[in-house]
This record gives structure tokens, C-alpha cells and sequence, in this order.
């Protein structure tokens, strides 16, 4: 089947837009109506007049796609595309910290669930996270939700001592500085690029931090030919679109292999693409009062960024 020419004709005849996220398949970025950052396709998640969003990334991107526009059907192609970082921490957990620390403000990275988001004072991604932490008072008292790794990353750029839940990215926490560095060696003109979920290690030798958007505006106008990249190896198609006179190497992980691939991003295909536009399932669906309790913290980033 030319799923191509399928998925075009469906998503015309359906008003639907496709939302992808870098990480997704080659062939589903080039298909995709806009591809982004989370922060970017949150943004365009507000925007859209379409009547079906069909969000190729994973369930959290969808979700929030979801409490944005609760009038609108929103899809995605396989419901098992999961987060580590979001199944790192679970409600009822964070309900019983929050007791606990009555008096902290809680800061929520996009990766989590509804209710989680439900349960937080405004949520950040990796595109906003220094602006949304720096927009409260330095004396505030903060408890940092799921990535310590993002937590630790702005305690360090901002001098603050947020609380950090224990969560990681089971892609980024295991990419390897040590390995990093003699790849490094074998390349010596490369600068390192990481994502800030990746650990400390790799983050304190990366001559630049971001997020994926960031990270590839930051190769468009950067002067370097040839770089280390840290993070999923999704973003390496439009780094090769984007400069496809610069050579990019994989930063190494703890494992053997070279895959850092996420393996939830990856159960969407352009069959199952296909088949979600003509099949208008697997739907995102979420109680009405849980998606208002968890639209206002996302409202709030969306207007301090
Ligand atoms: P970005 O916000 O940089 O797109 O990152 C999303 C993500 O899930 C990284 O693992």
C-alpha cells in the first residue's frame, strides 16, 4: 500500500492534522504537517482549526494535545508509546510528597501523565524549563517533577536548590561521558550537543545544552562541521536536512550498541499512522474534570513562555 498517498487523501477528506516530534520515524517527519519540539507542538496543538489532531509521538504529547483542545478528537497511532520519565512518577506519589512539603510549589516537566500535570503549580519543558523555574522568586521553595537530570541541569544554571523527584529518561540517562570523550578524541573537531536529560557528566563536557529545537538551530547557525550529538537519534534526520554538508556522530551509551533510539517513539509506523486517520482510533480520551484541573498549569507555561 502507498501509505503516503493514503494518509494524504485521509487527513484532506478528514480536516486532520498531523503533529510529529523529531523523534519519530524519517518517514513520518516528512509526513507530518509541522514537526517540533514538545513545547513547539504544544503551542501548535492551541493554534489548529483542524477537527482530528493525530499526534505521532508519545502518549504524553498526545494527552496534552488532548487537555488543549477537549472539543477536538486527538489520536495516536499506538496508545503503548509510552515515557519512562512519566511512568517514573505516579500521582498518588507526588499527592503524598506534596503533603508532605506543603509549602513547595510544584514545577512539572511536560513528560508526565494528567494527573500528575493536575496535581502541579505550571509545567515547563526542555525548550522553557530555566525561564518557567527563573519566573519565581529566588527564596521560592520548589519540588522539581519527574527529571532530575532536567531538575539538576537549572539548579546548577541558577544557583537554587530545587527538590528533585528520582525520575530519568532510560534513553538519556545512559549515554556515556567517559565514551563520549574518546569519541571526542578520534574527532577532535566535533562539539558535543546534549539534551538535558542526559546525566550530569555528559552535560558538564557538551559545548552546548538544549532542547531538540534548540539543539538544531543551534547546528543551522553554528560554524562547526562535525558534531557529537546526545539524545535520540530521531533528531538526526532533520540535522542531515537541515546541514547536510555536516557530519554527525551518535553519542555512545552505556550498552554496545549505538541505538539510542526510543523504543516508545518508535512503535508508531506509517502503517499504523495510516490505519489510526482511516480508523479515528486509538483515541485519546480523559475525564472532563481531570482535564480541567490539568489545563491550568499547562495555560500558565504557555503564558510565562
Ligand atoms: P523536547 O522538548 O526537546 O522535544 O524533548 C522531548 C522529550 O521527550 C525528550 O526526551
Amino acid at each position: 500500500m502507498d501509505f503516503v498517498s493514503e494518509i494524504n487523501a485521509l487527513r484532506k477528506e478528514k480536516n486532520a492534522i498531523i503533529l510529529g516530534h523529531y523523534y519519530q520515524i524519517p518517514e513520518i517527519q516528512d509526513i507530518a504537517d509541522y514537526i517540533g519540539d514538545s513545547l513547539a507542538l504544544a503551542r501548535r496543538a492551541v493554534e489548529t482549526k483542524a477537527d482530528i489532531i493525530v499526534f505521532a509521538g508519545v502518549h504524553f504529547m498526545a494527552e496534552t494535545a488532548k487537555i488543549l483542545n477537549p472539543g477536538r478528537k486527538v489520536l495516536l497511532p499506538d496508545l503503548e508509546a509510552g515515557c519512562s520519565l512519566a511512568d517514573a512518577c505516579d500521582a498518588d506519589e507526588l499527592a503524598k510528597m506534596k503533603k508532605e512539603f506543603p509549602d513547595h510549589k510544584v514545577i512539572s516537566y511536560v513528560n508526565c501523565s494528567a494527573k500528575v500535570k493536575a496535581l502541579s503549580d505550571v509545567i515547563c519543558t526542555s525548550g522553557n524549563a530555566l525561564k518557567i523555574v527563573e519566573s519565581f522568586p529566588k527564596d521560592e521553595k520548589i519540588l522539581f517533577v519527574p527529571d532530575r537530570n532536567l531538575g539538576a541541569y537549572i539548579n546548577r544554571k541558577t544557583g537554587r536548590d530545587m527538590k528533585l523527584w528520582p525520575g530519568s529518561c532510560q534513553i538519556h540517562d545512559v549515554l556515556n561521558a567517559e565514551k563520549v570523550l574518546k569519541l571526542k578524541l578520534s574527532k577532535p573537531e566535533a562539539k558535543v550537543i546534549a539534551h538535558p536529560e542526559c546525566n550530569p557528566a555528559v552535560l558538564e563536557i557538551a559545548d552546548f545544552v538544549g532542547s531538540t529545537a534548540a539543539m538544531l538551530n543551534f547546528i543551522v547557525k553554528d560554524s562547526s562541521r562535525e558534531y557529537i550529538v546526545a539524545t535520540e537519534t530521531g533528531i538526526l534526520h532533520q540535522m542531515r536536512k537541515l546541514t547536510p554538508q555536516k557530519k554527525f556522530f551518535v553519542a555512545t551509551n552505556d550498552e554496545t550498541c549505538l541505538c539510542n533510539d526510543c523504543p516508545y517513539m518508535k512503535l508508531n509506523t506509517m502503517e499504523k499512522l495510516y490505519r489510526c486517520l482511516k480508523d479515528e482510533t486509538p483515541e485519546i480520551i480523559l475525564d472532563k474534570e481531570l482535564m480541567d484541573r490539568a489545563r491550568k498549569p499547562i495555560e500558565t507555561m504557555l503564558r510565562l513562555s
